[in-house]
């Protein structure tokens, strides 16, 4: 028994868990468990689709799972302007959240647009310095302390980090984040406002789901800076790594339509 019948428009990823592993991929097929698909809207693109779930599946239980956001709380999502940022704004704004969002001068356009209530420009303000306490901390570059983002939390609030140190560069290239993972897990035994470790993730068709219906509603709309073909996957990534891309990258794939298919599938 299957939720979809052939012909179907879906979106998704091609994994079945949350993190550590990547759900993209960049082909013209590709196979994926039901439960990490879910029936495309109708009012949007392939490619407003496609810029969802691997940047939403890593924000949605961030901020639902460990994060548990609530309507009214203050948000800071330091980041806020890539491709997990700018879809956790939208994400903490469609939960009712008060959103700060933290990024560098050129991209705090699109933060504001993507509905942020505030924004800090990360080059003139270290948002750990200020006054400002937040309930919730959704931290993607993981530039700052523990310690110094804990002064910028309420005595209650929770901090959340999802990116690597200087995204695994340097030292810490073969393990990432890997080691401050572990000691934030262990260091959330005793400090409260670190998420419990044995915080079980949401089930992936129920997040699906609720992608669907945020997109369905338009409280979800992806920001696409660039598409690429397939055919230039290489470009696609050094523009990536060249920092300047503002929320999502997507592969188009064409030739379904000339195979006489009605869609082609793009991939994130
Ligand atoms: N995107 C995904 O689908 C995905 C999926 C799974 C895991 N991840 C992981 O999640 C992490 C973030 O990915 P991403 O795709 O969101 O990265 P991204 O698109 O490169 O976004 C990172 C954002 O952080 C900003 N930033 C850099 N330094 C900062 C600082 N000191 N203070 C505040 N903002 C700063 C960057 O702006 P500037 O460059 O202008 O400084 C950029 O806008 C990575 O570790 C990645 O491996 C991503």
């Amino acid at each position: 028994m299957t939720r979809f019948q052939p012909g179907d428009e879906v979106f998704g990823e091609t994994i079945r868990g949350y993190q550590w592993v990547n759900g993209g991929a960049y082909a013209e097929y590709a196979a994926a468990p039901e439960c990490a698909l879910a029936m495309k809207p109708a009012n949007v693109t392939f490619e407003q689709a496609a810029a969802v779930p691997a940047s939403a599946l890593i924000a949605l239980p961030a901020l639902r799972g460990e994060g548990k956001i609530q309507a009214g709380q203050k948000v800071l999502v330091n980041g806020a302007a890539g491709g997990v940022g700018a879809i956790a704004v939208q994400i903490a704004k469609a939960f009712g959240g008060s959103v700060t969002g933290v990024d560098s001068t050129s991209k705090l356009d699109l933060v504001r647009s993507l509905g942020a209530d505030r924004v800090i420009d990360y080059t003139q303000e270290d948002f750990t310095q200020r006054d400002e306490r937040y309930d919730l901390i959704i931290d993607i570059p993981g530039n700052h302390s523990l310690s110094a983002c804990r002064r910028a939390l309420a005595p209650d609030g929770t901090y959340v980090l999802i990116g690597h140190d200087n995204y695994g560069a340097g030292m810490r290239r073969w393990v990432g984040l890997l080691p401050r993972m572990l000691r934030l897990m262990a260091m959330s035994l005793f400090v409260s406002q670190l998420p419990d470790v044995r915080v079980s993730m949401p089930d992936k068709e129920a997040s699906m789901a609720l992608l669907k219906e945020l997109l369905e509603t338009g409280k979800l709309a992806p920001f696409i800076d660039r598409t690429f073909a397939l055919s230039d996957v290489p470009d696609a990534i050094r523009y990536l790594q060249g920092g300047q891309a503002k929320g999502k990258i997507v592969i188009t794939v064409k030739g379904s339509a000339d195979r006489g298919e009605s869609t082609g599938p793009q991939q994130s």
